[in-house]
């Protein structure tokens, strides 16, 4: 089936391009553009204004909308719909913050229940002497963990949580040295309860538990699936097994059970500020009209730059130290959500679809990657990611420094600069601007903000996938490569490509 919307996308590579410069002659762009919204966790500023959105942008791309169902997709989202199609699934993250299907809904909040009872046992001592825990998942199954541990635990934490994903036995070990198997519990993270990676490391931090002297290693497992069954099976009691929905996706999994680690380092009623930052954002974006809503508006500037400008990478900057795994994980939630070339059909894009999510933390990639950014031949999109109460007791100073160089950043992408007159090397120190950036303020870093911004995220590419017509649920392609690594470890291989036979043979690995 022809895309239903190409004529419209070839509509919005036609349209003139008035520079940054020039858009802001409208008066009224910064209050079009950029709009604060009122959150549980403080407010967040979420600017715009700096992209080549305009008037024209908005009426082609919101046809498009129009023509793709954009808010009958939205509908259909919070409905608990089978939205996912190829795999037959609701996709029902927003239910765990309580906005969704009445029946998703409930049966969310008695799995909370459930976890926060456990939290409570283990802070109450119930499970003995409990300091740390070792948290072993990989993917989405650690990542957003990971980052809301790294950003929200500063000042002090419950019980000390260590994330582990990688197969390498340096990352497990790193995390050994850190604990003592007397005062630590183990979670297994796994949607699936297969992974290869993380039942590998469990086995491994079980035999850790047991080599240091627990009586009972099992004792002091507990395991995050929608798999309770193989969770038990696999030697877990079923009192400490905390189950989620099969229709909540693994890079959309924090919300649920996988959360614990967050619930148990900083409390449960924390774990419930950042679910309710996240529904505030659910709000927004269910509620408001697609012309004035915050999370449109940031996935239709996507779509300016994938689909009509060339743009294959869009680079995210966190300039606050606490947020910096923010782009690892939205790489994760982009790149498997919408890296697909084919619709949710199974037939051919004729778009692209995900633009490579990249970035780092600021001031440090101004000093190692805005070169490009500033002088390239790429044309690269930025977010900017900041926070205007600092996570430290030090001189104000730094904060202060570290806010002027992220407004400054965007300042001079958008303005650039012409070469000074007479300088035969002119071309060297020009900067052509016109380059587009985004910024979200923060008022402060907190659960709530941090729930709102990852919520803010999941919508944004839910957006750009139902505008290019993806399925944005599904991750085939993750797939092959898992199957041909079982082929090369059982040894069922009959052979590769002569690159991979003399790879595996100089490992000593291998059939
Ligand atoms: O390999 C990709 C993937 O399936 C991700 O989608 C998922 O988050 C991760 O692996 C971990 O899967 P599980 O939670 O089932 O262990």
């Amino acid at each position: 089936m022809a895309d239903p919307a190409q004529a419209l996308w070839h509509e919005l590579e036609a349209l003139d391009r008035p520079t940054l410069a020039a858009l802001f002659a409208d008066p009224a762009r910064l209050d079009r553009y950029c709009s604060t919204l009122d959150l549980p966790g403080g407010a967040i500023r979420f600017d715009w204004s700096k992209t080549h959105l305009s008037p024209d942008v908005e009426r082609v791309l919101g046809a498009i909308a129009a023509t793709m169902d954009l808010a009958g997709k939205r509908e259909q989202l919070f409905d608990g719909a089978l939205i996912n199609n190829t795999e037959g699934r609701a996709a029902e993250h927003a239910a765990e913050r309580c906005v969704g299907s009445p029946t998703s809904v409930v049966e969310a909040e008695a799995l909370h229940a459930r976890m926060k009872g456990l939290v409570e046992a283990i802070h109450e001592g119930l499970l003995g002497d409990v300091h740390s825990l070792i948290h072993i998942g990989i993917g989405g199954s650690a990542l957003g963990p990971a980052l809301a541990i790294d950003a929200l635990t500063r000042d002090g934490a419950d019980v000390v949580v260590h994330v582990v994903s990688n197969i390498d036995g340096c990352a497990l070990e790193d995390a050994m040295m850190a604990c003592d198997p007397a005062t630590t519990m183990i979670a297994i993270a796994s949607k699936t309860f297969t992974t290869t990676e993380t039942m590998t490391n469990a086995a491994s931090a079980l035999d850790w538990l047991r080599e240091g002297g627990v009586d009972d290693p099992y004792g002091r497992v507990v395991a995050l699936t929608a798999s309770p069954d193989k969770a038990v099976e696999w030697g877990v009691d079923e009192t400490r097994v905390l189950p989620f929905n099969e229709s909540v996706g693994g890079r959309y999994s924090l919300w649920s059970s996988i959360g614990f680690p967050i619930a148990l380092a900083l409390g449960f009623d924390a774990f419930q500020e950042f679910l309710d930052g996240a529904a505030a954002i659910d709000r927004h974006f269910l509620e408001t009209p697609l012309e004035t809503n915050a999370v449109v508006r940031a996935a239709f500037a996507d779509l300016i730059y994938t689909q009509a400008r060339g743009c294959q990478t869009r680079a995210v900057f966190a300039y606050d130290e606490r947020l910096k795994l923010v782009p690892d994980y939205l790489q994760q939630l982009e790149m498997e959500s919408n890296g697909k070339s084919v619709n949710a059909a199974g037939e051919p894009l004729t778009r692209p679809s995900a633009p490579v999510t990249w970035g780092g933390v600021g001031t440090d990639a101004q000093h190692a990657v805005f070169q490009l950014l500033h002088q390239g031949t790429h044309l690269i999109p930025v977010d900017f990611l900041a926070v205007k109460i600092p996570g430290h007791d030090l001189d104000p100073l730094h904060h202060h420094i570290l806010l002027s160089n992220c407004f400054a950043q965007g300042a001079a992408l958008m303005a650039g600069k012409a070469a000074a007159e007479g300088d035969s090397l002119g071309g060297a120190r020009a900067y052509p601007g016109n380059r587009p950036s985004a910024t979200m303020l923060c008022d402060e870093c907190n659960p709530a903000t941090l729930g709102a911004l990852v919520a803010f995220h999941e919508h944004r590419t839910f957006v750009s996938a139902m505008m290019i017509g993806i399925n944005p649920f599904d991750q085939f392609g993750v797939e092959l490569g898992k199957a041909i690594a079982k082929q090369i470890d059982s040894g069922s291989g009959e052979g590769f490509d002569p690159s991979t036979n003399a790879l595996l043979a100089a490992a000593g690995i291998g059939a």
